[in-house]
């Protein structure tokens, strides 16, 4: 069996060759299929980024029309989906009820399960992409008591995510430019990240061929996590706290620095990065221009650059490498977006969608052996067993 050596939480174990994300946590780099990421952000659309870390490459024009119309040829769910929405409870959180109907579309869509074929992928690739769409707004939808909404095939991908999240009933859904462009590059800025916690679950589930759908709902379910993509949530809850409080951010972060004290300052420190993120660099300045755009005041945004201000001077952050990672501020843009704080790992999970199907197309591509680490021993020797009536 060879030598073994522990690395709890995989912090220097390599899982896989990859050639989807270029990340160097040391620089401040992330690139998709090596393209930056400040590109991608500012000059192509989500739809296009999808295809780019799915296939590989830029699509042409025709290629994008290609990808939007099978998508959009998908974009029924069935009914009976609807039921099963049904029997959850209003205050259900939304990730647990996308995670448990992303597993559901397995029994209606059972050709999606056993793919294996280039072709057999590309259609559960489209299927996921048109459908995952609609049980996000679905999943907004029971929360808020609003009757279920289809979407509308002219419309663009990102355009048709919103109507059907805010369309409400005996009104016209109008569309305002400055929310499709912010939602569209945070999808984009939330894509990729290489081998994250929810990454490596939908590699290592759909290593053993457990189909995609399958896959996909196990990386939404470990997305959820407050060390993962629920930050997002934890941080606005956070920052909605300190408010409340009185607003005394010095106080906070004298408990985030307590060892005695589980608070941690949400929204900072990250696995890789230990420069900046370069998403948040990003979506910092984007928070900035939309609640400018949109006319939003919002007094958590002072907190935040408050807080920020202090742990960048800060000499345990400094020390522990500890920067505002994505989460800290793509809070702020969703509230102003209308988005409750409920959907906002939602969200998150819209946006990675891509980021998952390219790392399990790779990785079935590649005939990947399936995942099973190993583990040091350290329970009891060998004992006697002992009778019930002895115990
Ligand atoms: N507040 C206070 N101290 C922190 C924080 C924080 N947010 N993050 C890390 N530390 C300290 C930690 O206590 C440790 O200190 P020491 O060396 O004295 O024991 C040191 O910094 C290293 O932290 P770690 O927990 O060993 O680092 P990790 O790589 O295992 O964890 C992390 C990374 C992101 C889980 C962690 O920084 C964290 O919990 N941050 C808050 C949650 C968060 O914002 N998560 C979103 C991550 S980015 C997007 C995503 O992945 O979805």
């Amino acid at each position: 069996s060879g030598m073994i050596t522990i690395d709890p939480g995989y912090k220097n174990t390599g899982s896989c060759e990859s050639g989807i994300t270029f990340l160097d946590g040391e620089k401040g780099i992330l690139r998709y299929r090596g393209y930056s990421i400040e590109d991608l952000a500012e000059k192509a659309d989500f739809l296009e980024v999808a295809y780019l870390l799915i296939f590989g490459e830029l699509p042409s024009k025709e290629q994008l029309e290609k990808f939007d119309n099978d998508i959009k040829s998908k974009s029924h769910v069935d009914e009976d989906v609807k039921k099963i929405l049904d029997g959850f409870p209003k205050t259900a959180h939304p990730m647990g009820v996308l995670s448990s109907l992303t597993s559901a579309l397995i029994a209606f869509n059972p050709t999606s399960v056993n793919v294996s074929s280039e072709e057999e992928m590309y259609n559960a690739i489209v299927k996921i992409m048109a459908k995952f769409p609609v049980l996000v707004a679905w999943a907004m939808r029971k929360k808020e008591g609003l009757p279920l909404d289809y979407g509308d095939n002219n419309l663009g991908y990102v355009e048709n995510i919103l109507k059907m999240m805010f369309k409400k009933p005996n009104q016209e859904y109008v569309q305002n430019d400055i929310v499709v462009n912010a939602l569209d590059q945070l999808l984009i800025l939330h894509a990729d990240h290489e081998q994250n916690c929810s990454t490596s679950t939908v590699r290592i589930v759909g290593s053993s061929h457990a189909g995609l759908f399958a896959s996909l709902s196990a990386g939404i379910s470990a997305l959820w996590g407050p060390l993962h993509g629920g930050a997002n949530q934890a941080v606005i809850e956070m920052l909605e706290g300190i408010k409340e409080d009185g607003g005394d951010t010095k106080k906070y972060m004298a408990k985030a620095k307590d060892k005695n004290d589980p608070f941690r300052l949400m929204g900072f420190g990250h696995r890789v990065y230990k420069n900046f993120d370069p998403r948040a660099k990003i979506i910092k300045k984007a928070a900035d221009e939309v609640l400018g755009d949109l006319g939003v005041v919002d007094p958590i945004l002072d907190i935040a650059k408050g807080l920020e201000k202090e742990a960048l001077e800060d000499q345990y952050f400094v020390d522990r490498k500890l920067y505002p990672n994505v989460d800290f501020y793509s809070g702020i843009i969703y509230r102003a977006l209308g988005i409750p704080t409920e959907m906002f790992t939602v969200m998150f999970a819209l946006g990675r969608l891509p980021g998952w199907i390219a790392q399990w197309r790779e990785m079935r591509l590649r005939n990947e052996p399936i995942g099973r680490p190993r583990q040091i021993y350290v329970g009891e020797n060998l004992r006697p067993f002992k009778d019930l009536n002895k115990r």
